[in-house]
């Protein structure tokens, strides 16, 4: 067996970081699978605010950190700068025990079973969606998605439906999430100096969301149905820990921010470069039709696990090392963050022969293999809405194919950037609504009026 190599760190591009960082926002496919071409498949990047990091971009050496001994590898830690949005209790920012223990108690509402509850709240939602687009108009696939993604968590994870609460909801929770930079201010600044600074601006609009999820949370508390009912927070206000205890208010309020901060650009994201692809690959396009009209899904499932390998919502998950620990034969000191890197490890060719074309059917026999396709991580730390997500995916894409023809604005694929901690298509994917068919069109012929 061959020895680790300790004392220096795997090699890298030598440019400084605040090189690296742009190179990373403006063409993070192309750098990373660049680096990787040059450094192998265990390569060190020194980043501005994050500093220098590790990527791994090898299947086995990846399984082996996220299967392995975990106790000495922080995920939590690295997600520290959300902890004023989602609060302290959140899955996302907590390590060790902890952290297992709000994991376990959310888990179960998005198991497989769980799911199929969502997929009629997802598909009306998409028909209400597409039922407003309007033919010859140029809309913005992302800014459409992250609306109807949005609707989705609050109906489905909230379980908020009376249109005039959910626009409430809505209202509050988009003001929050649009000062999303706010995540990347430093400490000094966090400072609240009344509602006209920035941070005394977003506490006031954070304490109005929370009051209204704090108002949510009392009301399904003290609803007559809450044992049948199967929205997600319904299902965490009946769950006990492994000692009996139901999660307090506090909790609550935490993960139902971190659901909404996890789930609703991440999936708009996931759909927005499905379309792109699928509008600029018709024999994929027409084959997904025939396919969905013949009442076969497998097609459709095999798109969405293609397109989340080709365009992935996130380059890469992130642990950091607590104490050393040898990595593919490096070992890494202790304070070190290792990335397993999703977006290379998708695009190897051993894995993937002609790794950039869209081809849903290397999906079709053999499903994805866990750690070969990773655009929700892995181990114990794997997203826990993966079910969901892929759900939705689906069934937006259904809807929106069987309800409207869409065509691309832009001759060229929308270019990879990114946008905060994940990638996403630089333009938003603007497309031009062809045609917009109705259901009841479909369903009912027109009746002639009186007097016609
Ligand atoms: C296409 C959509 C999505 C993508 C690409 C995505 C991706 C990811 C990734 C890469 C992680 C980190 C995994 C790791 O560190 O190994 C993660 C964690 C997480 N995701 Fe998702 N996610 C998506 C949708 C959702 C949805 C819909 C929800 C819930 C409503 C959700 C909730 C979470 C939570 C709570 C975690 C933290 C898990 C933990 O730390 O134990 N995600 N997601």
């Amino acid at each position: 067996m061959r020895s680790a190599r300790a004392a220096s760190l795997p090699p890298g591009p030598r440019a400084p970081a605040t090189v690296n960082t742009a190179r990373l926002i403006r063409r993070p496919l192309q750098s990373l699978i660049a680096w990787h071409r040059r450094y192998g498949d265990v390569f060190t990047v020194p980043y501005l605010i994050f500093g220098t990091g590790v990527y791994v971009a090898n299947p086995a050496a990846v399984r082996d950190l996220m299967t392995g001994d975990q106790s000495d590898l922080h995920a939590g830690e690295a997600n520290a700068p959300l902890s004023p949005v989602l609060g302290p209790n959140s899955v996302l920012v907590l390590d060790g025990r902890e952290h297992l223990r709000q994991r376990k108690l959310l888990l179960p509402p998005f198991q497989g079973s769980a799911v199929t509850h969502y997929r009629e709240v997802i598909r009306d939602v998409a028909e209400a969606e597409v039922a407003s687009w309007r033919p010859g108009t140029e809309i913005v696939l992302r800014d459409r998605m992250r609306a109807l993604t949005f609707e989705v968590i609050c109906r489905a994870v909230f379980g908020v439906t009376e249109p005039e609460r959910v626009e409430r909801l809505r209202a509050a929770l988009a003001a929050v999430i649009d000062t999303g930079p706010m995540i990347f201010m430093p400490d000094l600044l966090r400072r609240d100096l009344g509602p006209w600074s920035p941070w005394g601006r977003f506490k006031r609009l954070l304490a109005a969301a929370d009051r209204l999820i704090y108002e949510e949370i009392a009301r399904r508390r003290s609803e007559s149905d809450l044992e049948e009912r199967t929205d997600v927070l319904s299902l965490l206000l009946r769950a006990r820990d492994e000692e009996g205890r139901p999660m307090s208010d506090p909790e609550l309020r935490d993960e139902l921010m971190t659901m909404l901060g996890a789930g609703h650009e991440t999936t708009a994201t996931g759909l927005a470069f499905s379309f792109d692809l699928l509008l600029r690959h018709p024999r994929v396009l027409d084959r997904l039709r025939e396919e969905l009209a013949a009442g076969d899904d497998n097609y459709l499932e095999a798109t969405v696990t293609e397109s989340l390998r080709l365009r992935p919502v996130i380059d890469a998950t992130e642990r950091t090392l607590t104490k050393p620990r040898v990595i593919a034969g490096w070992e890494l000191p202790a304070g070190i963050r290792v990335y397993p890197a999703i977006v290379v490890i998708h695009q190897r060719e051993d894995l993937y022969p002609a790794p950039r074309e869209f081809r849903p059917e290397r999906f079709l026999d053999d499903g994805a293999e866990s750690y070969s396709w990773l655009p929700f991580g892995g181990g114990i730390r794997r997203c826990i809405g993966a079910a969901l997500a892929q759900a939705e995916m689906a069934e937006v894409i259904r809807v929106v194919l069987a309800r409207a023809e869409l065509e691309t604005v832009r001759p060229q694929a929308d270019p990879v950037v990114m946008r905060g901690i994940t990638l996403a298509p630089r333009h938003g994917v603007p497309v031009r609504v062809r045609a917009v068919r109705h259901p009841l069109a479909t369903r009912v012929p027109p009746q002639a009026g009186p007097g016609r």
